[in-house]
């Protein structure tokens, strides 16, 4: 190793985990008190603990998913957690009226918004790619489609709020994944829509945040249904998860990675490294 390299290497290190630290340091739960907040997918999994926690930290809080049982029960206990107001709104993100419809609701019910928590995800298979375009093309819609579709209309309330985009993504929308190819094409879309957006809004001076959620193996239902013997590594817990995405709208991040050691530090060795990168992949999964 280069003279350079010995010096560069750890003063690399010191800078992100300075930065890692003293943005986690920031961070306020009072941040969201008062803040009128959208999150979608928040019947189940990492969306539902969103929700408390927003409510928790006394936000308005204003739900979405198809399950309109679950959502109430999600709603009650937004109540019992304390949040300044909480409501749920039914319906499927396969129609983009539908997705317009949540954010002017929200416009309307809550004369505002401050963050956009863009989070649902459409069913999919977890195996090899079976030629289903038709799949694809679904997944597309409910996936990536409404996520523009709801930013579009959330615009004009965000840039009066100077408020926050936050995005949730995976590893599988930042490095090839078998099994999920429709989903993980889905994942890397929004990086394209969103990365570009953040730079427009840059020249543009529009002081709205997007925060782009990379996230590895979480322990919902679903996920750990889907891998249940195929995928070796043990999921995080979905509240932590959940708390370490609103902590990342709040203070602003371009992006977070959950966890660090499974998501950020493999994806150093994309540039350098790819074939390495993927056999690790590929290593994680028991056939
Ligand atoms: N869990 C993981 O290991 C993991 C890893 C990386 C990234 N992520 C990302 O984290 C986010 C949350 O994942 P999760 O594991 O919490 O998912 P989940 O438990 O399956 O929950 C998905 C949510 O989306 C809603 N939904 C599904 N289809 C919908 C549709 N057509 N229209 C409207 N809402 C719909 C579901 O409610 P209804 O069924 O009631 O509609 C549910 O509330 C997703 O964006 C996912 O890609 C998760």
């Amino acid at each position: 190793m280069g003279r350079w390299q010995k010096i560069a290497i750890p003063f690399l290190g010191l800078v992100l985990a300075f930065w890692f630290y003293s943005a986690r340091e920031n961070f306020k739960p009072e941040m969201l008190k008062g803040k009128r907040v959208i999150v979608t997918g928040a019947s189940t999994g990492i969306g539902e603990q969103m929700a408390y926690h927003l409510a928790r930290m006394g936000a308005h809080v204003l739900i979405t998913a198809r399950t309109e049982a679950k959502l109430q029960k999600v709603v009650e206990r937004c109540r019992e957690l304390g949040a300044a107001s909480a409501r749920y709104i039914s319906g499927t993100m396969e129609d983009m009226a539908f997705a317009d419809h949540v954010v002017k609701e929200a416009g309307t019910l809550l004369g505002g918004l401050d963050m956009l928590i863009l989070n649902h995800v459409g069913a999919s298979y977890f195996g090899y790619y079976n030629g289903d375009v038709e799949h694809v093309r679904k997944l597309l819609e409910i996936n990536f489609l409404s996520y523009v579709a709801m930013t579009t209309t959330a615009l004009p309330m965000l840039k009066e709020s100077k408020g926050s985009i936050v995005v949730v993504s995976s590893m599988a929308g930042k490095v090839g994944f078998p099994f999920t190819v429709p989903y993980s094409a889905t994942k890397f879309a929004l990086d394209g829509f969103f990365s570009s957006l953040r730079q427009e809004f840059t020249m543009q001076n529009v002081n709205v945040s997007i925060t782009l959620c990379i996230l590895g193996f979480i322990d919902t239902e679903r996920a750990v249904r889907d891998a249940a013997g195929v995928l070796l590594s043990p999921p995080a817990p979905r509240a932590e998860c959940a708390l370490e995405i609103v902590r990342a709208g709040a203070l602003r991040l371009r992006e977070l990675y959950y966890r660090y050691g499974s998501t950020r530090l493999p994806l150093l060795l994309r540039d350098c490294a790819a074939d390495l990168l993927d056999y690790l992949v590929r290593s994680r999964y028991r056939l």
